[in-house]
């Protein structure tokens, strides 16, 4: 089974509020119909989620936010779902959609359910996920990004390899130059926060899989503008972006 999650840059215009790039979802679409394994898909926020959960001021801290942004942000990621479902749909994969409560229980992944979802991706469907906003309990609500639910899922199901489709070639050793990083053996690349991502998306994306690759599987970062990358790497083990190698 393979895990890919569709960063928020990919599937969304980060500077307009609101905008799909539905060109670029088409494009991951058909590269991802291609595949002939089995899959698992989680997807960001983007300038859906996110951008609500900054204007309600709604963190990762499980906290009382404000109910309305509560209902709003999840709202915008059933907009932005039903955006990547309709693609999927158009080119002939069955997407199965389960929003993050389907197999949450306040902070923590329900094991039986998770293990379901792989079960759905061996049968011709294919399990999409994303990034929400979530009770906790007590009044409480969180954001899960969809960084953190690879992860959760990553130590369930141990996939054979987990792919961020990002809108950067991969990891930067140095950011003036562009200078790729091929491959990282355990060792953690110290990034420098908001400089590659405002929401400082690219050092949470880092920290997740620093921690995927710690429990023994590879993590790739690869350019989602390039989705034919996403299927070298899955066909013939050809990895044109980052790869963290499982420790
Ligand atoms: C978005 O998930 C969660 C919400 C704000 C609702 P992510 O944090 O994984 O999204 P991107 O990929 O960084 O945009």
């Amino acid at each position: 089974m393979i895990l890919i999650k569709l960063g928020g840059s990919i599937i969304t215009n980060k500077e307009k509020p609101l905008s799909a790039r539905k060109k670029a979802i088409d494009n991951l679409s058909k590269s991802l119909k291609k595949i002939k394994e089995p899959l698992i898909i989680v997807h960001g926020g983007g300038s859906y989620g996110h951008y609500w959960s900054v204007k309600y001021d709604m963190h990762t801290k499980e906290k009382k936010y404000n109910p309305k942004g509560v209902s709003i942000v999840k709202n915008s990621m059933i907009e932005l779902n039903k955006i990547i479902l309709d693609s999927m749909i158009k080119n002939r994969i069955n997407p199965y959609s389960l929003p993050p409560t389907d197999f949450m229980s306040g902070n923590v992944p329900i094991a039986k359910k998770v293990k379901e979802i792989e079960k759905i991706s061996k049968s011709d469907l294919v399990p999409v996920t994303f990034g929400d906003a979530l009770w906790f309990g007590q009044k409480k609500t969180y954001i899960l990004s969809g960084d953190k639910i690879m992860t959760h899922l990553a130590k369930i199901l141990k996939p054979k390899l987990c792919i961020f489709a990002l809108n950067e070639d991969g990891l930067y050793s140095d950011l003036k130059s562009k200078k790729l990083i091929f491959e990282l053996h355990g060792q953690k690349p110290s990034i420098s926060e908001n400089k590659m991502d405002v929401t400082g998306g690219m050092k949470r994306k880092v920290d997740e899989a620093s921690k995927i690759s710690k429990m023994g599987l590879n993590v790739f970062f690869v350019n989602g503008n390039k989705p034919e990358r996403i299927v070298k790497a899955i066909k013939n083990k050809t990895f044109e972006g980052t790869l963290f190698r499982g420790k």
